[in-house]
C-alpha cells in the first residue's frame, strides 16, 4: 500500500491514443494507486491535449519556439513537472528527445513505448510509419512494441517489457502499426502498474 496516491504525467505530442489506454487503465483499476496528474504537449494542437481536457486532466502545451534552446526548453518542462509534484513521467508519442535537466532529474522515473521489438528499429528516426516499414522490408517474422525506461541513449533504456505480434505476408505498414498499437494499449498500462508497485512511494 502506497503512502499516497503517485502522480503521472504522460508527455504526449500527437493522437494520444495510449494516453487514453493510461487513462483508462487508471479508471479500469489496472493501475492502481496512481493518477495522470497532467498531460504536456509541445504540440498545441495535439489531440492528446483534447483528451486530457474531456477527461478532466489538466493540459498544458509548450511550445518549442519560446526558448533559446533545447535545454531552457526541458528547464521549463521541468519546472511544470515539479509545479505538479510529479513522479513519475510517461512518453506516449513525445516526439522530442529529453534533455540533462529531466533526465538527471527523473532518472529512472521516464518511461516510454516504442512499437518494435527493441533493440531492433529503434534510434533516431526510428518512429512512426517509418519502422513498421523497416520491419516489413527486413522480412522480420514477428514485431512487438518495448516499454523501457528513458535515458541518454536514444531507445536504449533498460527494457522493462516487450509484447510481440506475428508480421503475416504482404501486411501493409499501417496494417501492422494497428495490430502493434493495440499491443501497446495492453502493455503501457500493465507495465506502468507493474513499475509504480515497485517505487518507495
Ligand atoms: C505509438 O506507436 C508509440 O509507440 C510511439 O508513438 C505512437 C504514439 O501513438 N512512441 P499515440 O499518440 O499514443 O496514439
Amino acid at each position: 500500500m502506497k503512502s499516497r496516491k503517485v502522480n503521472l504525467a504522460v508527455l504526449a505530442s500527437g493522437s494520444g491514443s495510449n494516453l487514453a489506454a493510461l487513462i483508462d487503465g487508471v479508471n479500469d483499476g489496472v493501475i492502481t494507486d496512481a493518477r495522470v496528474s497532467v498531460v504536456i504537449s509541445n504540440k498545441k494542437d495535439a489531440y492528446a491535449l483534447q483528451r486530457a481536457e474531456k477527461t478532466g486532466i489538466q493540459g498544458i502545451s509548450i511550445k518549442r519556439s519560446d526558448f533559446a534552446c533545447d535545454k531552457d526548453f526541458d528547464r521549463y518542462l521541468l519546472k511544470k513537472l515539479r509545479e505538479f509534484k510529479i513522479d513519475v513521467v510517461l512518453l506516449a508519442g513525445y516526439m522530442r528527445i529529453l534533455t540533462e535537466p529531466v533526465l538527471e532529474a527523473y532518472r529512472e522515473r521516464i518511461l516510454n513505448i516504442h512499437p518494435s521489438l527493441l533493440p531492433e528499429f529503434g534510434g533516431k528516426g526510428m518512429y512512426g510509419m517509418r519502422v513498421h516499414e523497416e520491419v516489413i522490408k527486413s522480412g522480420a517474422p514477428v514485431s512487438g512494441c518495448t516499454v523501457h525506461l528513458v535515458d541518454e541513449n536514444i531507445d536504449r533504456g533498460p527494457i522493462l517489457a516487450q509484447a510481440s505480434v506475428s508480421v503475416l505476408p504482404g501486411e501493409t505498414p499501417q496494417e501492422l502499426a494497428a495490430k502493434v498499437l493495440k499491443e501497446e494499449h495492453k502493455l503501457y498500462p500493465a507495465t506502468v502498474q507493474k513499475f509504480i508497485a515497485e517505487l518507495d512511494i
